[in-house]
Order: C-alpha cells, then sequence, then structure tokens
C-alpha cells in the first residue's frame, strides 16, 4: 500500500477541482495522492482523471453518508459548491454542512473550504445601494461566506481559501469581449476604473496544493489569491495586444449589468458592484505576491493570454 497522503478533491471533474487534482498527481515526489469526487465516475472528465493516476471515488455533497466513505483515510480535504448549478445559496450552506461533518468524522487532518465574502458584513440587507437577492445581497458569495462557520463549528482543521474571478470565464462563462453595436469588440464589467483581482482557474489547483503541503502553517486562517490586479481598461489593452484586435472596456453601470437578462445577472451585478465599492479591502485580501509565494508558477494576465487567447470566443 502506498505511504502517500490521500487528498479528497470534492468537484474533481470541475475547474476548481481538477487544477488540484492535476497538481497533485503532475508532483511525483511529492508525498500526496489524489482522490477525485464526482457523482458521475463513468463521464468523460472523470475518466481522464483516472487515466491520469487519480483514484475515482462516487460522492454526493447532498449525501453526508457518500461523503463520510469518500473522505474515509484522507488526510486532506479540498470541497468546494458550484452555486450555478442551483443558484440556491441555501443549498450550498447545506452541502458545506454535509462536508465539513463528514471530515470530522472521517477524522480528516485538513480541509480547505473554497470561500467567499458573506458580503452581507459589508453591505447589511437593509442598505439600499445593491437591490435585495432574497435575503442576501450577492448569494454566491454571502452562501459560501455564510458556510465559513460550519467547518469550524464542526471542530475541523481548516483553512478558508478566499478565490477570485478566473479569466477563464472569457472561455468558459460568456464573459469574454463581444461585438457592439460599432463593430468594435468590448468586455464589460460594471468596475469602473478600479482593480478586479483575478486569476487562472488552474492556479486555484496550485495554490490549493501548496497549502496542504505547508502543513499546519495556514491550518485556522483565511487566505486569499490572485494572479492579477488589473482594471477593466489595462484588461482591454492587453486584450487587444494578445489577440491582434481592438478589444475596448465598456465600464457599464451596475444597474445596467444587473438587466443584462441572463440567469444570475442580478447577483454578478452586485457582485461587481461590491468588488468596486470596497476595492481596497478586496484588492488588499488577494494579495499577488502571497499567492506567488504559494505558487511560483502563478500566470499573470499575459501569461494566461499566450496559453489561452485561441480559445475566447470572439464573436
Ligand atoms: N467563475 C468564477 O470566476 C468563480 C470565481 C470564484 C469562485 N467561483 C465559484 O466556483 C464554484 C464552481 O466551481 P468550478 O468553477 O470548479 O465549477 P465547475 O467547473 O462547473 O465544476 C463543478 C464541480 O462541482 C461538482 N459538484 C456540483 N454539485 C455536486 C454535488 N452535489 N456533489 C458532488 N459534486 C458536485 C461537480 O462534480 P460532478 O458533476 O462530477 O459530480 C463539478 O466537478 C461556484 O460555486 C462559483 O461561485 C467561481
Amino acid at each position: 500500500m502506498s505511504d502517500k497522503k490521500i487528498i479528497a478533491v470534492v468537484g474533481a471533474a470541475g475547474a476548481q477541482g481538477s487544477g488540484l487534482v492535476r497538481a497533485i498527481l503532475n508532483d511525483k515526489q511529492g508525498g500526496y495522492t489524489a482522490r477525485a469526487l464526482s457523482r458521475k465516475i463513468d463521464s468523460d472528465k472523470a475518466k481522464a482523471l483516472a487515466q491520469l493516476g487519480a483514484e475515482l471515488v462516487a460522492a454526493d455533497l447532498d449525501n453526508e453518508d457518500s461523503l463520510k466513505k469518500a473522505f474515509s483515510g484522507a488526510h486532506g480535504v479540498f470541497v468546494v459548491t458550484n452555486f450555478w448549478e442551483h443558484f440556491s445559496a441555501e443549498k450550498e450552506v447545506a452541502q458545506a454542512t454535509h462536508a465539513a461533518k463528514a471530515a470530522k468524522a472521517a477524522g480528516v487532518k485538513h480541509v480547505i473550504w473554497s470561500t467567499l465574502e458573506d458580503t452581507r458584513n459589508w453591505v447589511p440587507l437593509s442598505d439600499n445601494r445593491m437591490p435585495l437577492q432574497g435575503k442576501y445581497k450577492v448569494p454566491h458569495f454571502d452562501g459560501k461566506g455564510e458556510a465559513d462557520k460550519v467547518f469550524s463549528d464542526a471542530g475541523v482543521p481548516t483553512t478558508w481559501l478566499l478565490t477570485s474571478f478566473y479569466w477563464d470565464n472569457m472561455i468558459f462563462f460568456g464573459m469574454g469581449p463581444k461585438k457592439g453595436p460599432d463593430g468594435k469588440l468590448a468586455i464589460a464589467f460594471p468596475t469602473d476604473d478600479k482593480k478586479l483581482p483575478a486569476i487562472a482557474v488552474e492556479d486555484i489547483g496550485k495554490c490549493a496544493y501548496a497549502i496542504f503541503k505547508r502543513g499546519n502553517e495556514f491550518i485556522g486562517k483565511k487566505i486569499g489569491i490572485s494572479g492579477e490586479q488589473l482594471t477593466g481598461a489595462q484588461m482591454a489593452a492587453k486584450m487587444t495586444k494578445a489577440l491582434g484586435r481592438e478589444v475596448v472596456f465598456n465600464a457599464v453601470t451596475p444597474e445596467a449589468y444587473r438587466k443584462f437578462g441572463f440567469p444570475g445577472a442580478d447577483d454578478l451585478g452586485n457582485m461587481f458592484q461590491f468588488k468596486r465599492d470596497f476595492n481596497d479591502y478586496f484588492c488588499g485580501a488577494r494579495s499577488v505576491e502571497f499567492t506567488r509565494s504559494l505558487n511560483p508558477e502563478l500566470l499573470t494576465f499575459d501569461a494566461w493570454l499566450a496559453k489561452y487567447k485561441d480559445k475566447i470566443p470572439l464573436e
């Protein structure tokens, strides 16, 4: 039997989790091995992880017993929930609670919870700057932030990992440049002249792996990561250079963004407004220098563009 420490990765077939699985498996001498958790272990994405050397285990965040079994014997557990599958912050809290309790029951030594801010601690529900989304301001942030405490309540050794906007959203999430009425390509974020901390999603997994490897150093701590912090205008200038086509920055208002009409536009409009209005806090909580100290391979936006620019849909 291998004496490598097992890291059980929730969301292993997804963007964050697959980066962690790959980081573990690429480090042959690192002393760790990856257990990839998925509800669909027969899917092509899951099978591709098995091909790389991951152990595949079926588990569902809605089923605590399945998590207990999947976490059994694991040294570490990475937990991410996917708001965009159901649009329910309550469900994210419930899923995180299942994961925290299961990790405690399985005697896991280190959990990394992939989290975001509960923006209601900055913008109380009574504050009219942003419209309410039920009992939330930014549901896909607030539920994760609310769930932070379920890990401490469960008494499981935890690192709370504040993630950042993925540049990969321009490939997979419809946030790439779009042709405006003037025929020019434009990226549109309601961030004015403020900086948007962002990251290549593959680097989230690399940072998570570094956190596990550094033992107890970050247990009990909340740490934030980003690859670079750029204004929309700076992003557009870098895209113009990389793509060889002019890209402009359209500084829409949060009000206009909320009305874009796609599912989640109201949530994301509030999210960008939060990042804009609390920019010093938001950027400061995600130091690039610290992130690079965790993961020296950290991509800048230029490096991310060089690697992925051909995958960005441009029409
Ligand atoms: N896009 C961004 O810029 C950004 C930035 C920061 C944070 N986030 C957050 O990242 C989260 C999504 O992570 P991602 O980008 O890695 O997602 P993703 O690529 O869409 O993958 C989602 C993963 O979650 C797993 N999953 C979902 N429901 C599950 C369940 N009930 N039980 C077990 N596994 C489940 C899926 O596993 P199977 O289908 O294989 O079971 C899948 O691997 C969202 O909550 C979002 O708020 C996004």
